[in-house]
Protein backbone atom coordinates (compact mmCIF):
# COMPACT_ATOMS: atom_id res chain seq x y z
CA UNK A 1 0.00 0.00 0.00
CA UNK A 2 1.24 3.32 -0.77
CA UNK A 3 1.50 5.90 1.41
CA UNK A 4 0.15 9.80 0.65
CA UNK A 5 2.08 12.49 2.35
CA UNK A 6 2.61 16.25 2.50
CA UNK A 7 6.02 17.28 0.46
CA UNK A 8 7.77 20.39 -0.75
CA UNK A 9 8.10 20.30 -4.43
CA UNK A 10 10.25 22.63 -7.25
CA UNK A 11 7.83 22.13 -10.17
CA UNK A 12 10.15 24.28 -12.63
CA UNK A 13 13.57 26.82 -12.68
CA UNK A 14 13.47 29.22 -9.97
CA UNK A 15 9.56 29.02 -8.98
CA UNK A 16 8.61 28.89 -5.62
CA UNK A 17 8.44 25.82 -3.61
CA UNK A 18 4.87 24.47 -3.44
CA UNK A 19 3.54 21.85 -0.83
CA UNK A 20 2.12 19.46 -2.60
CA UNK A 21 0.73 16.02 -1.90
CA UNK A 22 3.18 13.61 -2.61
CA UNK A 23 2.86 9.59 -3.42
CA UNK A 24 5.25 7.04 -1.86
CA UNK A 25 5.64 3.52 -2.54
CA UNK A 26 6.39 0.76 -0.06
CA UNK A 27 9.66 0.03 -0.09
CA UNK A 28 10.75 -2.72 -3.00
CA UNK A 29 14.11 -4.96 -2.35
CA UNK A 30 16.99 -3.06 -1.12
CA UNK A 31 14.63 -0.23 0.07
CA UNK A 32 13.29 1.84 2.95
CA UNK A 33 10.35 4.10 3.87
CA UNK A 34 11.44 6.92 7.04
CA UNK A 35 9.16 8.76 9.19
CA UNK A 36 11.14 12.30 8.52
CA UNK A 37 11.60 14.24 11.71
CA UNK A 38 13.81 16.86 10.67
CA UNK A 39 15.26 18.21 7.97
CA UNK A 40 17.73 20.67 7.65
CA UNK A 41 17.53 23.59 4.29
CA UNK A 42 20.96 23.46 2.40
CA UNK A 43 22.22 26.32 -0.07
CA UNK A 44 21.91 22.84 -2.26
CA UNK A 45 18.35 22.62 -2.09
CA UNK A 46 18.05 26.73 -3.35
CA UNK A 47 20.53 25.36 -6.26
CA UNK A 48 18.03 22.53 -7.60
CA UNK A 49 15.62 25.22 -7.23
CA UNK A 50 17.22 27.44 -9.40
CA UNK A 51 18.09 24.60 -12.33
CA UNK A 52 21.69 24.81 -11.07
CA UNK A 53 22.08 21.24 -10.70
CA UNK A 54 19.78 19.69 -13.92
CA UNK A 55 16.71 19.95 -14.94
CA UNK A 56 15.38 16.83 -14.03
CA UNK A 57 11.92 19.03 -12.24
CA UNK A 58 10.34 18.68 -10.42
CA UNK A 59 12.61 18.38 -7.17
CA UNK A 60 11.18 17.11 -4.13
CA UNK A 61 13.65 19.21 -2.39
CA UNK A 62 15.53 18.14 1.34
CA UNK A 63 18.31 15.89 2.14
CA UNK A 64 19.18 16.71 5.62
CA UNK A 65 17.72 14.86 7.35
CA UNK A 66 17.29 12.75 11.04
CA UNK A 67 13.90 9.79 10.89
CA UNK A 68 12.80 6.44 11.81
CA UNK A 69 12.20 3.85 9.73
CA UNK A 70 8.93 2.67 9.35
CA UNK A 71 8.90 0.11 6.73
CA UNK A 72 11.71 -1.92 5.22
CA UNK A 73 11.74 -4.07 1.60
CA UNK A 74 13.00 -7.38 1.16
CA UNK A 75 16.84 -8.37 2.17
CA UNK A 76 17.29 -5.24 3.86
CA UNK A 77 19.53 -6.07 6.73
CA UNK A 78 21.35 -3.16 7.84
CA UNK A 79 18.22 -1.46 9.33
CA UNK A 80 14.88 -2.70 10.86
CA UNK A 81 11.79 -0.85 11.32
CA UNK A 82 12.01 1.82 14.68
CA UNK A 83 15.68 2.46 14.04
CA UNK A 84 16.78 6.03 14.41
CA UNK A 85 18.89 7.04 11.65
CA UNK A 86 20.21 9.78 10.01
CA UNK A 87 19.80 10.26 6.11
CA UNK A 88 22.95 10.13 3.70
CA UNK A 89 23.55 11.02 0.10
CA UNK A 90 26.45 8.61 -0.82
CA UNK A 91 25.18 4.96 0.39
CA UNK A 92 28.45 2.95 -1.05
CA UNK A 93 28.42 -0.03 -3.51
CA UNK A 94 31.13 -1.78 -2.44
CA UNK A 95 31.89 -3.11 -6.09
CA UNK A 96 32.56 -0.56 -7.84
CA UNK A 97 36.26 0.50 -9.18
CA UNK A 98 36.81 2.54 -6.16
CA UNK A 99 35.27 0.56 -3.53
CA UNK A 100 37.23 -2.43 -5.25
CA UNK A 101 40.00 -0.27 -4.38
CA UNK A 102 39.23 0.58 -0.52
CA UNK A 103 38.16 3.73 -1.39
CA UNK A 104 34.86 3.64 -0.53
CA UNK A 105 34.44 7.50 0.03
CA UNK A 106 35.03 7.70 -3.42
CA UNK A 107 32.15 5.12 -5.00
CA UNK A 108 31.48 5.79 -8.35
CA UNK A 109 28.07 3.70 -8.15
CA UNK A 110 26.29 5.33 -5.06
CA UNK A 111 22.77 3.95 -4.26
CA UNK A 112 19.55 5.02 -4.11
CA UNK A 113 15.59 3.63 -4.38
CA UNK A 114 14.88 2.12 -7.40
CA UNK A 115 11.55 3.17 -6.85
CA UNK A 116 10.33 6.32 -7.92
CA UNK A 117 8.25 8.93 -6.08
CA UNK A 118 5.72 10.51 -7.68
CA UNK A 119 2.66 13.70 -7.53
CA UNK A 120 -1.15 12.14 -7.45
CA UNK A 121 -1.35 12.43 -11.30
CA UNK A 122 1.76 9.97 -11.09
CA UNK A 123 4.38 12.35 -12.52
CA UNK A 124 7.76 10.92 -11.19
CA UNK A 125 9.30 13.39 -8.98
CA UNK A 126 13.61 13.48 -8.55
CA UNK A 127 14.46 13.90 -4.71
CA UNK A 128 17.29 15.96 -4.28
CA UNK A 129 20.53 14.03 -3.70
CA UNK A 130 18.46 11.01 -4.12
CA UNK A 131 16.55 11.59 -0.89
CA UNK A 132 13.79 13.64 -0.92
CA UNK A 133 13.23 14.57 2.91
CA UNK A 134 10.94 17.67 3.17
CA UNK A 135 8.18 15.22 3.51
CA UNK A 136 6.89 13.44 6.04
CA UNK A 137 7.71 10.33 4.41
CA UNK A 138 10.47 9.47 1.90
CA UNK A 139 11.72 6.38 0.21
CA UNK A 140 15.52 5.35 -0.22
CA UNK A 141 17.43 3.13 -0.33
CA UNK A 142 18.43 1.02 2.61
CA UNK A 143 22.36 2.10 2.66
CA UNK A 144 20.96 5.56 3.01
CA UNK A 145 20.35 5.19 6.58
CA UNK A 146 22.98 5.38 9.37
CA UNK A 147 21.63 4.44 12.43
CA UNK A 148 23.24 6.43 15.69
CA UNK A 149 22.54 7.02 19.32
CA UNK A 150 18.43 8.13 19.65
CA UNK A 151 19.55 10.58 22.37
CA UNK A 152 20.84 12.86 19.83
CA UNK A 153 17.68 15.31 18.73
CA UNK A 154 16.64 14.73 14.66
CA UNK A 155 16.51 18.61 14.59
CA UNK A 156 20.84 18.71 15.62
CA UNK A 157 21.67 14.92 13.73
CA UNK A 158 19.81 15.47 10.64
CA UNK A 159 22.40 18.06 9.76
CA UNK A 160 25.47 15.71 9.42
CA UNK A 161 23.53 14.65 6.90
CA UNK A 162 24.85 16.97 4.34
CA UNK A 163 25.86 20.58 5.10
CA UNK A 164 27.81 19.63 8.85
CA UNK A 165 29.70 16.72 7.39
CA UNK A 166 30.88 18.34 4.13
CA UNK A 167 32.25 20.71 6.04
CA UNK A 168 33.43 18.58 8.92
CA UNK A 169 34.70 16.11 6.50
CA UNK A 170 35.91 19.22 3.96
CA UNK A 171 38.39 19.75 7.18
CA UNK A 172 39.23 16.70 8.49
CA UNK A 173 38.83 13.94 5.93
CA UNK A 174 39.63 15.85 2.32
CA UNK A 175 42.25 18.79 4.05
CA UNK A 176 43.38 16.40 6.23
CA UNK A 177 43.86 19.48 8.76
CA UNK A 178 45.87 18.34 11.97
CA UNK A 179 47.10 19.74 15.34
CA UNK A 180 48.90 22.66 14.59
CA UNK A 181 47.69 23.52 11.49
CA UNK A 182 46.80 27.05 10.19
CA UNK A 183 43.51 26.79 7.98
CA UNK A 184 41.51 29.51 6.36
CA UNK A 185 38.26 28.78 5.55
CA UNK A 186 36.07 31.07 2.66
CA UNK A 187 32.15 31.60 3.11
CA UNK A 188 30.94 30.76 6.62
CA UNK A 189 27.31 29.39 6.16
CA UNK A 190 26.49 25.80 7.39
CA UNK A 191 28.95 24.14 5.64
CA UNK A 192 31.76 26.50 6.14
CA UNK A 193 31.34 26.88 10.06
CA UNK A 194 31.22 22.90 9.83
CA UNK A 195 34.62 23.24 8.34
CA UNK A 196 35.64 25.71 11.23
CA UNK A 197 34.13 23.67 13.68
CA UNK A 198 36.07 20.32 12.20
CA UNK A 199 39.53 22.14 12.17
CA UNK A 200 39.12 23.18 15.79
CA UNK A 201 38.27 19.11 16.69
CA UNK A 202 41.48 18.29 14.54
CA UNK A 203 43.58 20.58 16.53
CA UNK A 204 43.84 23.40 14.20
CA UNK A 205 46.43 26.35 15.64
CA UNK A 206 44.88 29.11 13.57
CA UNK A 207 41.38 29.17 12.55
CA UNK A 208 40.38 32.26 9.87
CA UNK A 209 37.23 32.81 8.88
CA UNK A 210 36.43 34.84 5.19
CA UNK A 211 32.83 35.95 4.58
CA UNK A 212 31.44 39.18 2.77
CA UNK A 213 28.98 39.68 5.76
CA UNK A 214 29.85 40.73 9.73
CA UNK A 215 27.27 38.57 11.24
CA UNK A 216 28.93 35.55 9.47
CA UNK A 217 31.97 36.14 10.74
CA UNK A 218 30.59 36.60 14.21
CA UNK A 219 29.20 33.36 14.48
CA UNK A 220 32.10 32.07 13.09
CA UNK A 221 33.92 32.80 15.89
CA UNK A 222 31.33 30.98 17.93
CA UNK A 223 32.34 27.92 16.12
CA UNK A 224 35.85 28.44 16.71
CA UNK A 225 37.47 31.10 14.10
CA UNK A 226 40.54 32.63 15.65
CA UNK A 227 40.51 35.36 13.60
CA UNK A 228 38.01 36.64 10.87
CA UNK A 229 38.10 38.78 7.41
CA UNK A 230 36.08 40.33 5.88
CA UNK A 231 36.85 40.01 2.31
CA UNK A 232 34.39 42.92 0.77
CA UNK A 233 36.24 45.09 2.58
CA UNK A 234 40.05 43.81 2.95
CA UNK A 235 41.95 41.90 0.35
CA UNK A 236 41.72 38.19 1.79
CA UNK A 237 45.19 36.89 0.52
CA UNK A 238 46.92 39.71 1.95
CA UNK A 239 45.48 39.29 5.61
CA UNK A 240 45.62 35.80 5.55
CA UNK A 241 49.13 36.10 4.66
CA UNK A 242 49.61 38.85 7.68
CA UNK A 243 48.26 36.38 9.90
CA UNK A 244 50.63 33.84 9.19
CA UNK A 245 53.71 35.07 9.24
CA UNK A 246 54.11 36.43 5.33
CA UNK A 247 53.62 32.71 4.27
CA UNK A 248 49.57 31.41 3.88
CA UNK A 249 47.59 28.65 5.57
CA UNK A 250 48.24 24.91 4.84
CA UNK A 251 44.74 24.53 4.03
CA UNK A 252 42.41 26.84 2.26
CA UNK A 253 38.63 25.77 2.06
CA UNK A 254 36.01 27.07 -0.09
CA UNK A 255 32.96 27.09 0.97
CA UNK A 256 31.38 28.99 -1.30
CA UNK A 257 32.02 27.66 -4.76
CA UNK A 258 32.69 30.65 -6.92
CA UNK A 259 35.81 31.37 -8.83
CA UNK A 260 36.79 34.55 -7.19
CA UNK A 261 36.55 32.83 -3.91
CA UNK A 262 38.83 29.80 -5.37
CA UNK A 263 41.23 31.93 -6.50
CA UNK A 264 41.52 33.58 -3.59
CA UNK A 265 41.90 30.23 -1.31
CA UNK A 266 44.45 29.01 -4.29
CA UNK A 267 46.52 31.78 -3.65
CA UNK A 268 46.31 32.18 0.08
CA UNK A 269 47.65 28.66 0.77
CA UNK A 270 51.41 28.36 1.81
CA UNK A 271 53.58 26.34 -0.43
CA UNK A 272 53.06 22.46 -0.47
CA UNK A 273 49.70 23.53 0.97
CA UNK A 274 46.24 22.23 0.04
CA UNK A 275 43.14 24.08 -1.47
CA UNK A 276 39.62 22.36 -1.06
CA UNK A 277 36.33 22.90 -2.85
CA UNK A 278 33.65 22.04 -0.91
CA UNK A 279 31.19 25.00 -2.71
CA UNK A 280 29.24 23.11 -5.33
CA UNK A 281 29.86 25.56 -8.56
CA UNK A 282 27.59 26.04 -11.16
CA UNK A 283 27.87 24.93 -14.67
CA UNK A 284 28.96 27.94 -16.56
CA UNK A 285 32.03 28.59 -13.99
CA UNK A 286 35.22 28.82 -15.42
CA UNK A 287 38.43 29.33 -13.77
CA UNK A 288 41.97 30.66 -15.38
CA UNK A 289 45.14 30.18 -13.39
CA UNK A 290 48.37 30.59 -14.35
CA UNK A 291 50.26 26.98 -14.88
CA UNK A 292 53.67 27.91 -12.90
CA UNK A 293 51.47 29.05 -10.22
CA UNK A 294 49.75 25.26 -10.03
CA UNK A 295 53.38 23.95 -9.98
CA UNK A 296 55.14 26.09 -8.20
CA UNK A 297 53.03 26.07 -5.24
CA UNK A 298 52.87 22.51 -4.87
CA UNK A 299 50.47 20.96 -2.63
CA UNK A 300 47.37 19.82 -3.79
CA UNK A 301 43.56 21.08 -5.23
CA UNK A 302 41.02 18.67 -3.96
CA UNK A 303 36.95 18.95 -4.43
CA UNK A 304 35.65 17.22 -1.75
CA UNK A 305 32.38 14.85 -2.44
CA UNK A 306 30.54 14.77 0.54
CA UNK A 307 33.27 16.00 2.86
CA UNK A 308 35.03 12.60 1.56
CA UNK A 309 32.82 10.66 4.30
CA UNK A 310 32.01 7.38 5.23
CA UNK A 311 28.59 7.93 6.67
CA UNK A 312 28.85 4.55 8.76
CA UNK A 313 32.40 5.75 10.33
CA UNK A 314 31.59 9.28 10.73
CA UNK A 315 28.07 9.46 11.47
CA UNK A 316 28.04 7.99 14.35
CA UNK A 317 31.40 9.02 16.09
CA UNK A 318 30.08 12.84 15.55
CA UNK A 319 27.28 12.02 17.20
CA UNK A 320 28.89 10.42 20.02
CA UNK A 321 31.14 13.40 20.27
CA UNK A 322 27.81 15.96 20.07
CA UNK A 323 26.65 13.73 23.18
CA UNK A 324 29.90 14.30 25.04
CA UNK A 325 29.47 18.19 24.75
CA UNK A 326 32.98 18.09 22.27
CA UNK A 327 30.95 19.25 19.04
CA UNK A 328 28.09 21.69 19.30
CA UNK A 329 25.53 20.63 16.54
CA UNK A 330 22.89 22.72 18.62
CA UNK A 331 25.10 26.32 17.39
CA UNK A 332 23.56 25.75 13.61
CA UNK A 333 19.98 25.19 14.15
CA UNK A 334 19.17 28.80 13.89
CA UNK A 335 15.57 28.45 13.56
CA UNK A 336 13.00 25.23 13.54
CA UNK A 337 10.07 25.56 11.06
CA UNK A 338 7.32 24.06 9.08
CA UNK A 339 6.88 22.31 6.27
CA UNK A 340 5.68 25.47 4.17
CA UNK A 341 8.05 27.79 5.19
CA UNK A 342 10.64 26.48 3.14
CA UNK A 343 10.40 28.99 0.97
CA UNK A 344 10.94 31.53 3.62
CA UNK A 345 14.21 29.89 4.58
CA UNK A 346 15.56 30.54 1.14
CA UNK A 347 15.07 34.37 1.60
CA UNK A 348 16.62 34.18 5.17
CA UNK A 349 19.73 31.78 2.85
CA UNK A 350 19.78 34.13 0.69
CA UNK A 351 19.75 37.48 3.05
CA UNK A 352 22.49 35.56 5.45
CA UNK A 353 20.07 36.06 8.74
CA UNK A 354 20.30 32.09 9.59
CA UNK A 355 23.25 29.29 9.13
CA UNK A 356 20.65 26.36 8.74
CA UNK A 357 16.56 26.46 9.22
CA UNK A 358 15.47 22.93 9.82
CA UNK A 359 12.39 21.93 8.92
CA UNK A 360 10.71 19.54 11.72
CA UNK A 361 7.75 17.44 11.19
N1 LIG B 1 30.57 19.36 -1.43
C1 LIG B 1 29.50 18.97 -0.81
O1 LIG B 1 29.33 17.77 -0.61
C2 LIG B 1 28.49 19.98 -0.33
C3 LIG B 1 27.52 19.63 0.62
C4 LIG B 1 26.62 20.63 1.06
C5 LIG B 1 26.68 21.91 0.53
N2 LIG B 1 27.62 22.20 -0.41
C6 LIG B 1 27.76 23.54 -0.99
O2 LIG B 1 28.48 24.36 -0.08
C7 LIG B 1 28.18 25.72 -0.35
C8 LIG B 1 27.80 26.42 0.95
O3 LIG B 1 26.58 25.89 1.45
P1 LIG B 1 25.88 26.52 2.73
O4 LIG B 1 24.67 25.72 2.99
O5 LIG B 1 26.88 26.73 3.80
O6 LIG B 1 25.43 27.94 2.13
P2 LIG B 1 25.13 29.32 2.87
O7 LIG B 1 24.36 30.13 1.92
O8 LIG B 1 24.58 29.04 4.23
O9 LIG B 1 26.57 29.97 3.10
C9 LIG B 1 27.33 30.58 2.10
C10 LIG B 1 28.21 31.64 2.76
O10 LIG B 1 29.11 32.16 1.80
C11 LIG B 1 29.22 33.55 1.99
N3 LIG B 1 29.68 34.15 0.73
C12 LIG B 1 28.97 34.39 -0.41
N4 LIG B 1 29.76 34.96 -1.34
C13 LIG B 1 30.99 35.06 -0.78
C14 LIG B 1 32.24 35.57 -1.25
N5 LIG B 1 32.38 36.07 -2.47
N6 LIG B 1 33.30 35.52 -0.40
C15 LIG B 1 33.17 35.00 0.86
N7 LIG B 1 32.02 34.52 1.34
C16 LIG B 1 30.94 34.54 0.53
C17 LIG B 1 27.82 33.96 2.40
O11 LIG B 1 27.82 35.22 3.07
C18 LIG B 1 27.43 32.81 3.33
O12 LIG B 1 27.82 33.06 4.66
C19 LIG B 1 27.04 25.71 -1.39
O13 LIG B 1 27.64 25.87 -2.67
C20 LIG B 1 26.49 24.30 -1.24
O14 LIG B 1 25.84 23.87 -2.42
C21 LIG B 1 28.52 21.27 -0.82
ZN1 LIG C 1 31.27 1.71 -5.07
ZN1 LIG D 1 23.14 19.79 1.27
Amino acid sequence: MAYEVQGVVARSKGAPVTIETIVVPDPGPGEAVVDVQACGVCHTDLHYREGGINDDFPFLLGHEAAGVVSAVGEGVRNVAVGDYVILNWRAVCGQCRACLRGDLQYCFNTHNAAQKMTLLDGTELSPALGIGAFAEKTLVHSGQCTKVDPAAPPAAAGLLGCGVMAGVGAAINTGGVGRGDSVAVFGCGGVGDAAIAGARLAGAATIIAVDIDDRKLQWATGMGATHTVNSKETDPVEAIKALTGGFGVNVAIDAVGHPAVFEQAFYARDLAGTVVLVGVPNPTMQITLPLIEVFGRGGAIKSSWYGDCLPSRDFPMLIDLYLQGRFDLDAFVSETIGLGDVEGAFDKMHKGEVLRSVVVL
